[in-house]
């Protein structure tokens, strides 16, 4: 039920503990609202959000989303998923049940409350893709009996259960379908390009490229992404989605190679690997949807976002040290 005495919300943020999550409830909290964080801890962590323990309008629940959740919210970011492969392939199943059902109950509560949810939704359901930038309205060329497809399939059955029960039920759904994204509270060893780049570096170990290095990815900064994410569920009554947020600045995986040995200033020389299943070629998020409903793009530039992440690897690498001497 809605509160009457006050313009403050209650928002529910699911997956809150993991890199995206903790973001988004950080902004969420210097707007003024009352964040409650729904989180299992697969991939996320208490250290995310360890600064706002003691906080008056903070509240962490620990609590699988493939289960039925009963609170009372105004609003619902719908964002638990492992989200990197070598978690989500960790236990398939898991995934696909996290993905379905995670948004099955989240949207049976938002329909007992008529209140708004945002879902958390991805590149990959553009799986390898054959246009090039990808637009929202790309069907996509997904692989589905895959070893990614538990989180591909899964995140685009999600996609079509928001949009059932919201031609069923007339509930305020906002999809986003989110690119590559990197920051700070990244999981060091998820297996992701630039997480696994920046460990690389700062050890001085080799950087390993995957195939020729030729194939492209776009990143966003995290505070971009979250600025996003916010803005999607502002929008108007109506506006559903689904709607890319990501930096269209397109890279080679050499180019960015190259990039954070000269940022980290590391002695690390690069290596070649065969390229896994099922990788993308190319990706990169055409954005004039976001751009023209939202106002929305992208500010931050590479060099400026892997400074304050390369800061952030630093520090809990120097943390694992300290903690390894004691
Ligand atoms: N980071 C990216 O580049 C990116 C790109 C596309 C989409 N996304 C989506 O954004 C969301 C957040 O991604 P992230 O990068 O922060 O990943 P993350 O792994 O850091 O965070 C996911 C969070 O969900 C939690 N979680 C997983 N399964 C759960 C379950 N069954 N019940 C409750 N909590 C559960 C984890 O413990 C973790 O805290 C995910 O839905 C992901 O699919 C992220």
């Amino acid at each position: 039920m809605a509160r009457l005495y006050d313009s403050r919300k209650r928002i529910l943020v699911t997956g809150g503990a993991g890199f995206l999550g903790s973001h988004l409830i950080d902004k969420l909290l210097a707007q003024g609202h009352d964040i409650l964080c729904a989180d299992n801890l697969f991939t996320g962590t208490k250290r995310n959000l360890e600064h706002l323990h003691n906080h008056p309008r903070f509240e962490f629940l620990r609590h699988d989303v493939t289960f039925p959740l009963y609170v009372e919210v105004d609003e619902i970011y719908n964002l638990a998923c492992p989200a990197s492969p070598v978690h989500y392939q960790h236990d398939p199943v898991q995934t696909t049940k996290t993905s379905v059902h995670g948004a099955i109950n989240m949207l049976g509560l938002a329909k007992r409350l008529k209140c708004r949810i945002f879902q958390a939704s991805t590149s990959e359901v553009y799986g390898d893709p054959s246009v090039h930038p990808q637009r929202e309205d790309y069907w996509g060329n997904v692989n589905p009996v895959g070893p990614r497809s538990c989180y591909d399939e899964g995140k685009r059955c999600a996609e079509t259960l928001f949009f059932d029960y919201c031609r069923q039920f007339g509930l305020a759904i906002k999809v986003a379908r989110i690119f590559n994204t990197y920051g700070p509270r990244m999981h060091p060893a998820d297996g992701r390009v630039v997480s696994n780049f920046l460990i690389q570096a700062l050890k001085g170990e080799p950087i390993t490229v995957y195939g020729d290095g030729s194939q492209t990815r776009s990143f966003c900064y995290v505070d971009d992404l979250v600025d996003g994410i916010v803005k999607v569920m502002e929008s108007p009554d109506g506006f559903t989605g689904p709607v890319n947020l990501g930096n269209p600045d397109e890279f080679t995986i050499r180019e960015l190679a190259d990039r954070v040995i000269a940022e980290t200033k590391s002695r690390s020389k690069i290596e070649t690997r065969p390229l896994p299943c099922d990788d993308p070629k190319q990706r990169q998020p055409d954005i004039s949807l976001a751009k023209s409903a939202l106002g929305w793009w992208p500010k931050v530039p590479l060099e400026e976002g892997l400074k304050e992440t390369i800061g952030y690897f630093r520090a809990l690498l120097a943390a694992e040290t300290r903690a390894k001497g004691e």
